[in-house]
C-alpha cells in the first residue's frame, strides 16, 4: 500500500455508490490526510461518519477541489461534465464513475485487473473514467480468456438490480413490494413501470438503432478496456427487481477451441474472479452470494453445442462494490502509488 497520505473528495457522498465509496476507503484503509464529502445543496450540512470523524457535507461548488488530490465523483452525468473539468483545472486528479467521460479518447477507461496501464494517460485532462457496472463484471473473466483464446463475439443479457439507478429506485422497490403485497396502489416513479415483481428490458434512453444507452455502453467500454475493436457484442439489458448484484448470461464464440474445462481452470486462476461452479449440488453464482463482497462470481461454465467454439457463462457481482465502488478505489490506490 502507497504510504503518502492525500486530501481526497467524494462527490455524491450521500448516494447508494457514494456510500459505498466511502466504505470502500475505510476497508481499504486508503491513506488518506484529509477527505471531503461533497453533494448537492439538499445534503449540505448533513453529517456522515468517516473512520471515527463526523464529516460535514458540503454543497459541490466549482472551488470545492483546490488542495484535493483526487475527487472520486458519482453524482450522475450532468455533475461529472460540469464539474470533473473544474477539479482538474485545480491540479486534481478524478476518478469518475458516471458514463459522462468513458468514451473521450483523452480519457483512459479502466479496470484495474485488465488495463491498469492506461491510468498513465489521466494526465491528458486529468480525468480517469470508471466503466459501466455490466461492463466491469463482464470483462474481468472475459479478458482472461480473450489474452489466451481470443474472442471473437460476445452475447450478454443482464439481470439488473435496481441499486444500480441510485438510493431512489432501492426505496421504490422497497416501498412498491410491500403496497403490492398489502393489495395497496403504489404508482411508479423512478421507472416507466411497475418494478415489483417485474423485468423491464429498458435500461437508460432508447437510441435511434433501437438499443438502450446502457447496451451501447457495454459494446462500446468493452473494445475500449479490451483494446481490440475487432470483438463483436451485443447485449439485453433489462432491470429485475433484485436489490444488489447483477447477473448476466454471456455467450462467447472464440477464435481457439476451448473446453468448458480449460475456462475453469483459467478463471480459478483470474484475480478477482471466483469460480462457483457445482451445479449437481445446486451450486452457482447468486445475486445474494455476492452482494457485500469484491470478487466476481462465475458458474454455469459449459460448452455452447450450437457452434465449434462456443462458451456459455453465468457471471454475478456487486454492482455497487465491484461494479462501481471498489473499482473506483483501487483506480484511485494505483494513481496514489504510483502516479502522485
Ligand atoms: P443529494 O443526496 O444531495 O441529492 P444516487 O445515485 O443514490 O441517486 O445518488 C446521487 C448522488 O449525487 C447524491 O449524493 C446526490 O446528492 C448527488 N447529486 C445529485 N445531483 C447533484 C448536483 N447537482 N450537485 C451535487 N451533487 C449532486
Amino acid at each position: 500500500m502507497p504510504t503518502k497520505k492525500l486530501n481526497i473528495a467524494v462527490a455524491g457522498a450521500t448516494g447508494a455508490v457514494g456510500n459505498q465509496m466511502i466504505a470502500c476507503l475505510e476497508e481499504r484503509s486508503f491513506p488518506v490526510n484529509q477527505i471531503k464529502f461533497l453533494a448537492s445543496h439538499r445534503s449540505a450540512g448533513r453529517e456522515l461518519k468517516f473512520n471515527d470523524q463526523q464529516i460535514v457535507v458540503e454543497e459541490l461548488r466549482e472551488n470545492s477541489f483546490k488542495g484535493v488530490d483526487i475527487a472520486i465523483f458519482s453524482a450522475g452525468g450532468g455533475t461529472s461534465k460540469k464539474f470533473a473539468p473544474c477539479a482538474a483545472a485545480d491540479g486534481c486528479v478524478v476518478v469518475d464513475n458516471s458514463s459522462a467521460w468513458r468514451m473521450d479518447a483523452e480519457v483512459p477507461l479502466v479496470v484495474p485487473e485488465v488495463n491498469p496501464g492506461a491510468i498513465a494517460r489521466y494526465t491528458q485532462k486529468g480525468i480517469i473514467a470508471n466503466p459501466n457496472c455490466s461492463t466491469i463484471q463482464m470483462v474481468v473473466p472475459l479478458y482472461a480468456i480473450h489474452r489466451k483464446y481470443k474472442i471473437k463475439r460476445i452475447v450478454v443479457s443482464t439481470y439488473q438490480a435496481v441499486s444500480g439507478t441510485g438510493q431512489k429506485a432501492i426505496e421504490e422497490l422497497d416501498n412498491q413490494t410491500r403496497a403490492i403485497l398489502a393489495d395497496e396502489k403504489y404508482a411508479s416513479k423512478v421507472y416507466p413501470h411497475q418494478i415489483a415483481f417485474n423485468c423491464l428490458p429498458h435500461i437508460d434512453v432508447f437510441l435511434e438503432n433501437g438499443y438502450t444507452k446502457e447496451e451501447m455502453k457495454m459494446v462500446n467500454e468493452t473494445r475500449k478496456i479490451m483494446e481490440d475493436d475487432t470483438i463483436q457484442v451485443t447485449a439485453t439489458t433489462v432491470r429485475v427487481p433484485v436489490f444488489y448484484s447483477h447477473s448476466e448470461s454471456i455467450n462467447l464464440e472464440t477464435q481457439e477451441h476451448v473446453s468448458a474445462e480449460e475456462i475453469k481452470a483459467l478463471l480459478r486462476e483470474t484475480s478477482g474472479v471466483q469460480v462457483v461452479d457445482n451445479p449437481s449440488a445446486d451450486i452457482y453464482p447468486l445475486a445474494t452470494d455476492a452482494a457485500g463482497q469484491d470478487d466476481i462470481l462465475v458458474g454455469r461454465i459449459r460448452d455452447d453445442e450450437s457452434i465449434p467454439n462456443g462458451i456459455n457463462l453465468w457471471v454475478t457481482a456487486d454492482n455497487i462494490r465491484k461494479g462501481a465502488a471498489t473499482n473506483a478505489v483501487q483506480i484511485a490506490e494505483i494513481l496514489a502509488k504510483d502516479y502522485l
